[in-house]
């Protein structure tokens, strides 16, 4: 019995996490900031979506920006880099690293940009997304 309850959580339990990030499903930020899911290539884990920034104290707010990631498991990594048609260049990209858990993503990222300095600068900070 306790094999057949092992072998059932490690066959489902990562399915289960996987499965959240899942087509047309949004998560919002504690920054009021929403990733919004369109497609999730489920041989891959691969997904690709839109970004809409709305913290304060960062440029390109307000608009949808192309994002892309791959979720394996719980681990979850996407990439906005903040340039596109019809949206502000902001010379700048984010990367997003963190992994589901329950109704949440949690991450911590990077942001990389080119400051008024001319020179590429980073910062780094924390994440929360629960799904709406
Ligand atoms: C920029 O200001 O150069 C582009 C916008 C960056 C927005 C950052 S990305 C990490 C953090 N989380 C958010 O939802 N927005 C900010």
């Amino acid at each position: 019995m306790k094999r057949i309850l092992a072998l059932l959580f490690f066959v489902f339990v990562p399915f289960s996490a996987q499965a959240q990030i899942t087509p047309f499903s949004t998560w919002a930020n504690t920054r009021g900031s929403t990733l919004t899911v369109w497609f999730v290539d489920p041989s891959t884990g691969a997904f690709s979506g839109t970004y809409v920034n709305n913290a304060a104290g960062f440029e390109c707010q307000g608009a949808p920006y192309q994002v892309s990631g791959a979720t394996k498991g719980p681990a979850v990594t996407f990439t906005v880099n903040w340039t596109g048609v019809a949206v502000p260049d902001c010379k700048s990209i984010t990367i997003w690293r963190g992994e589901v858990v329950g109704p949440t993503i949690r991450t911590r990222w990077q942001l990389e940009y080119v400051g008024s300095d001319g020179k590429f600068h980073r910062m780094n900070g924390v994440d929360i997304f629960t799904k709406r």
